[in-house]
């Protein structure tokens, strides 16, 4: 049902975890299953992704997903990396089965998220 990938990224999530202070913070739930995801990132003066973190409550499909996302966008620049659709996650893990194709929006939408509390965050900081 699974492919390799998925299981390998199920089995030894990468990127597992919090960033104690990160420069954004975003949290996503499943409506249709009711799991959720927080997804912490760090991001440098160029706006590239430097650290990137998750904790998932979800299922197996979601923790591959999320663990994949992770390894996607690190090193890319934001805009780059909101570029990224449910879609690619799901080629890149060697697809998942249509009834978990919901599991792979999560990630996607902790990730906006996230950016979105990185640019409030940046617009505090610089008082605007
Ligand atoms: S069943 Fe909930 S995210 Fe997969």
């Amino acid at each position: 049902m699974y492919s390799d990938k998925v299981m390998d990224h199920f089995r030894n999530p990468r990127n597992v975890g919090e960033i104690t202070e990160p420069d954004g913070v975003g949290m996503a739930g499943n409506p249709v299953c009711g799991d959720m995801m927080e997804l912490f990132i760090n991001v440098d003066e160029e706006e590239r992704i430097e650290e990137i973190k998750f904790r998932t409550f979800g299922c197996g499909a979601a923790i591959a997903v999320s663990s994949i996302l992770t390894e996607m966008v690190v090193g890319l620049k934001i805009e780059e990396a909101l570029k990224i659709d449910n879609k690619q996650i799901a080629d890149e893990l060697g697809g998942l089965p249509p009834v978990k194709m919901h599991c792979s929006m999560l990630g996607r939408e902790a990730l906006e998220k996230a950016v979105e509390d990185y640019r409030k965050k940046k617009m505090a900081t610089a008082g605007v």
